[in-house]
C-alpha cells in the first residue's frame, strides 16, 4: 500500500529537500525501492522489510511492525573529489542523536561510522549506498523503536520507547531524523563539532580489525572527510570505514 501524503512534522526545509513521500505495510527493503526508482529528494518508510539490508552485506532484521525502517534519497553532485563531499552517513549519524535528544533522550552515541548505541546496546544502524556514478544516494536507517530487532539480539540490543517517559511513534523519530539532517546538510560547514558531542570512540582503546589482523589502537578523532584518526605506536593514521572495523569498544555513558 502506497500513500503518498507527507510526513507529519517536517521542516519546511527538510520538506523542500524530500518533497516525495512513500509509505508501505511491507516491502523488501526501503533502500532497495529508492535505488530502483532513482527520484531524488523521496522518503520511503515501511512497517516490515522482507529483504532488510545492513552494512557489510548483512541482512536487518525486524520482527515486529513498530520499529522505524525508512529511507531517504539524495542528488548529491560535488566537483570529482570526494574531500567535497559532506560525509553523509556521518550526518545521518548526528542527526539520529540530535532527533532522539529533542525526544527526550540521553545516553546515545555514535560508533563510528554510523551506529547508535545507548549504554553499550545497540539502537539503530545506518546503511549507505550509492549510484549513478557517485550522483545518487540512499541513506537507510533502521532503528529499535518499540522493542528489540528479535529475541536472538535482545541481550545486545534496546529501543527507544524503552527510555522515554513519553512514548514516540517512528513517525515521529523519522521527521525529527529529517528535519535535522536538512539543516545540517544545507549548513555542511560546523558538523565535526557536532560529530564531538555524541562520538562513544574518542579518546578510547578499541580493537581494530584491518586485513584480518586484530591491533590494539587509541582513537584520536576524524578527519575534515570523516576518515577515522588512530594512534598506535606514537604514528597516526587515518582509516576509512571500508577498511577497517572495530570490534572491542567500552561506551563512556554521562
Ligand atoms: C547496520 O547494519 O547497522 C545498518 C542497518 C540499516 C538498516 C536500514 S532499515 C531501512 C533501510 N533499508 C534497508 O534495507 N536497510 C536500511
Amino acid at each position: 500500500m502506497i500513500n503518498n501524503q507527507t510526513l507529519e512534522g517536517l521542516s519546511k526545509q527538510a520538506l523542500a529537500l524530500f518533497p516525495h513521500y512513500y509509505a508501505f505495510d511491507s516491502i523488501n527493503s526501503t533502500n532497495s525501492w529508492l535505488l530502483a526508482h532513482k527520484t531524488p529528494g523521496s522518503i520511503c518508510l515501511a512497517k516490515q522489510q522482507t529483504a532488510g539490508k545492513g552494512t557489510k552485506g548483512r541482512q536487518w532484521y525486524s520482527d515486529s511492525a513498530d520499529n522505524l525502517l525508512f529511507s531517504f534519497s539524495l542528488a548529491h553532485k560535488y566537483d570529482q573529489n570526494l574531500s567535497d563531499c559532506p560525509p553523509i552517513s556521518l550526518l545521518a549519524g548526528i542527526a539520529c542523536c540530535e532527533a532522539l535528544a529533542e525526544l527526550g533522550m540521553t545516553g546515545q552515541g555514535i560508533k563510528w561510522p554510523n551506529d547508535i548505541y545507548c549504554g553499550n546496546k545497540k539502537l539503530a544502524g545506518i546503511l549507505v549506498e550509492v549510484s549513478d556514478h557517485l550522483s545518487y544516494w540512499v541513506v537507510g536507517i533502521g532503528m529499535n523503536v518499540n522493542s528489540v530487532p528479535n529475541a536472538e539480539l535482545s541481550r545486545q540490543a534496546i529501543y527507544v520507547n524503552e527510555y522515554l517517559d513519553i512514548p514516540v511513534s517512528p513517525e515521529r523519530i523519522a521527521a525529527a531524523i529529517l528535519t535535522i539532517f536538512s539543516a545540517l546538510y544545507r549548513s555542511a560547514g560546523d558538523w565535526q563539532k557536532q560529530w564531538k558531542k555524541w562520538d562513544i570512540l574518542l579518546g578510547q582503546d578499541v580493537l581494530l580489525l584491518k586485513n584480518n589482523k586484530q591491533t590494539c589502537v587509541r582513537v584520536s578523532g576524524l578527519t575534515p572527510t570523516g576518515e577515522l584518526i588512530v594512534e598506535h605506536g606514537g604514528e597516526l593514521t587515518a582509516l576509512s570505514s571500508g577498511e577497517v572495523s572495530i570490534r572491542g569498544f567500552m561506551q563512556n555513558d554521562g
